[in-house]
């Protein structure tokens, strides 16, 4: 059998359990289990392929299959600039959340020397692409799921921050120290009883995604807790899902936030909001 072959009876296995993106996701699991680029795949396709690699292959399909995320078969995504390590104890790093990180960049300049925190790291792609743009800026990261640690640790070495970066487990109710310039986080925010309505993936972590009563009693505590942690003047960039706005605002200003921009994203919905601390 030929790559040309072996491409062609992913597609038809994809197809036939509905997988629309069939095409490109055969494609990126035939390049993965030869361990070459897609590009290269599509060039080569009259080689002949050997049964390991087929087999492999038709077990990569078969998770596909069952619906499993592609990043999750792969075990990378790419994000901002960069591609990260990812497993299912982390969310799939996501587009909209890129938009913090184009946040902070506006905040802080080049050169600048500064002290992050971010709240709910999971796999880390967030405050990592961040110091990969800041290269004098030092952060913790937090997170309350060991095994997301675990992943935004490989993340750090792998992108040579981990001098610059402390990552500890704790969840953010126990977290009573340290002063910073600014905070971000993209914490769970969907509210639990819709969680299963939502088509996000039976996949992905509940902790990630469970944002509790409204989905936001996660938020509220990181907004509690940055009143407390931030300098005066520095800055809080949070993650929001699309009809949280008003009651996010409401509850930044009662905890002395100023509101500096709210960030739509790329479905031009409400996704950021940047506020500062001022009192
Ligand atoms: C939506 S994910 C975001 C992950 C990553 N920052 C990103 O943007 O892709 C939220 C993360 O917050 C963590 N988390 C949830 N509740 C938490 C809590 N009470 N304290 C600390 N971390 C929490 C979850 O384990 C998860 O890794």
């Amino acid at each position: 059998m030929n790559l040309f072959q072996a491409l062609e009876n992913g597609y038809n296995l994809l197809k036939t359990n509905n997988i629309n993106s069939y095409k490109i996701d055969a494609e990126l699991l035939l390049s993965d289990s030869l361990n070459i680029s897609k590009e290269r795949l599509i060039l080569n396709l009259k080689r002949v392929i050997n049964n390991e690699t087929y087999n492999n292959f038709l077990l990569k399909i078969n998770r596909r299959r069952a619906k499993e995320p592609i990043a999750y078969i792969l075990k990378k995504k790419e994000f901002w600039k960069n591609k990260f390590y990812i497993n299912k104890n982390v969310l799939i790093p996501r587009p909209e959340t890129e938009h913090l990180v184009e946040e902070t960049l506006n905040i802080i300049s080049t050169n600048q020397k500064k002290r992050l925190l971010e709240i709910g790291v999971g796999s880390g792609c967030l405050i990592i692409s961040v110091l990969k743009e800041r290269i004098n800026c030092s952060a913790f990261g937090i997170d309350c799921c060991k095994n997301a640690i675990k992943i935004a640790k490989i993340n750090a070495k792998l992108h040579q921050v981990q001098n610059r970066i402390n990552i500890f487990k704790t969840d953010v109710d126990n977290l009573n120290s340290g002063k910073y310039d600014l905070i971000l986080s993209n914490p769970p925010y969907i509210d639990k009883h819709k969680l299963k309505y939502l088509g996000v993936s039976e996949y992905e972590p509940t902790k990630a995604l469970n944002g509790g009563i409204n989905g936001t009693e996660i938020l509220i505590k990181v907004v509690k807790k940055s009143s407390k942690l931030l300098k005066i003047n520095g800055k809080l960039i949070i993650e929001i899902g699309s009809d949280q706005k008003y009651k996010m605002i409401n509850i930044l200003k009662k905890n002395k936030f100023y509101i500096n921009k709210i960030t739509k994203d790329l479905s031009n919905l409400d996704r950021c909001i940047t506020s500062t601390k001022i009192a």
